[in-house]
């Protein structure tokens, strides 16, 4: 496969500097939120997806204590959309009792690996104090069950998206905007 971006984009969808925007946002909000606590917050990025906002993100987060972990879930299924199997690859590796917890998603769509990541640190013992959510973006016309987003970037149209952080074929991730992918450069058995 040739690579080029300016040519296998059809358009960018988020700007870089929509994406600082919201970036900005999201921090105040979060900072806002977390000014009273004692407690550390736990900012948990999802890899592979996350990495980039996670890396804009929290240093956007004034008020509080911050320490980083990062998990990695991959969902198996039929390539069309999220399967009802998801298996955690990284689990968190510091501290969470009494902590706050915030997951750092890129980008929710069916709902299905934040459902079951959610789920999974419920149960964890010993607890965190609380778990959030904040997600760049999210695709609601993708939901196959719903998920709490406390902090939310934008929704997007259910379109093949690469680009600040996502992926197409483990490539792509390094643009620093957000894009739709031209049909042709992918085949039809994707996920996003
Ligand atoms: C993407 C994204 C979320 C998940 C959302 O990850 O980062 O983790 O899909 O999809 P869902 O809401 O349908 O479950 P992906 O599995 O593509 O891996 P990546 O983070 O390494 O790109």
């Amino acid at each position: 496969m040739q690579y080029n971006p300016a040519t296998d984009i059809e358009k960018i969808i988020v700007s870089e500097a929509e994406i600082e925007t919201q970036v900005k946002r999201l921090g105040k909000m979060i900072s806002a939120d977390y000014a009273d606590t004692d407690a550390d917050l736990v900012c948990v990025g999802m890899l592979n997806g996350a990495a980039i906002f996670f890396s804009d993100l929290v240093r956007r987060i004034e008020t509080c204590p911050i320490v980083f972990d990062f998990m990695r879930a991959s969902s198996y299924g039929d390539g069309t959309v999220s399967s009802e199997r998801v298996v955690i690859e990284r689990d968190l590796s510091v501290d969470i009792n009494e902590k706050h917890l915030l997951l750092i998603e890129d980008i929710v769509d069916s709902g299905i690996t934040m459902k079951h990541i959610l789920e999974y640190l419920r149960h964890k013992n010993p607890r965190p104090a609380s778990i959030k959510v904040c997600a760049l973006l999210s695709k609601p016309s993708r939901r196959r069950v719903e998920v709490p987003i406390d902090y939310l970037g934008l929704e997007v149209p259910d379109e093949f998206l690469i680009g600040y952080g996502m992926d197409y074929a483990k490539k792509y991730r390094n643009l620093p905007y957000i894009g739709v992918l031209k049909r042709e450069i992918y085949d039809e058995n994707v996920k996003r």
